[in-house]
């Protein structure tokens, strides 16, 4: 898939999950969508809960989708929210979209028109923590 198709597919895909979210407290869509390393595609919005704390971000749905569909290596992950802002993952899902990344992730930030900054994982997370740690000190 071309780099602009493809931002054009997984833009449409994350504003069609951002739409299906569920945010009655907040009343702030978020929508994801992911490419795999292998060319799967999946996708996931926030899911918020009276009780505050257990509500769950759209990387987090996403991400929860493509270890389901066995997949576990993210290529590219679409965000989209409201606003003139730059919607970048909260720091728990930089650490959530982390575990499955790799050198050649790109994270890109997208606005009402369209993808609006990317950015690699080293540049959202730098200094990370991740597998490659627990396996160097076995
Ligand atoms: N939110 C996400 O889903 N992803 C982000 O990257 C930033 C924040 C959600 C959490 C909450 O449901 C709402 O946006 C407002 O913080």
């Amino acid at each position: 898939m071309s780099d602009m198709k493809q931002n054009a597919e997984l833009f449409e895909l994350a504003k069609d999950a951002m739409n299906k979210a569920y945010v009655p407290y907040s009343k702030f869509p978020v929508g994801a969508a992911i490419v795999t390393a292998g060319g799967k595609i999946y996708s996931g919005c926030n899911v918020e809960n009276a009780a505050y704390p257990e509500g769950t971000c759209a990387e987090a749905g996403a991400i929860a989708s493509m270890v389901l569909g066995g997949d576990t290596q993210i290529k590219d992950i679409y965000v989209i929210g409201k606003g003139d802002e730059l919607v970048t993952p909260c720091g728990g899902c930089r650490q959530k979209i982390r575990e499955f990344s790799s050198v050649d992730t790109m994270i890109h930030i997208c606005g009402a028109e369209g993808v609006r900054k990317s950015l690699t994982m080293n540049e959202l997370l730098p200094f990370s923590f991740g597998p490659e740690n627990l396996e160097q000190a076995s």
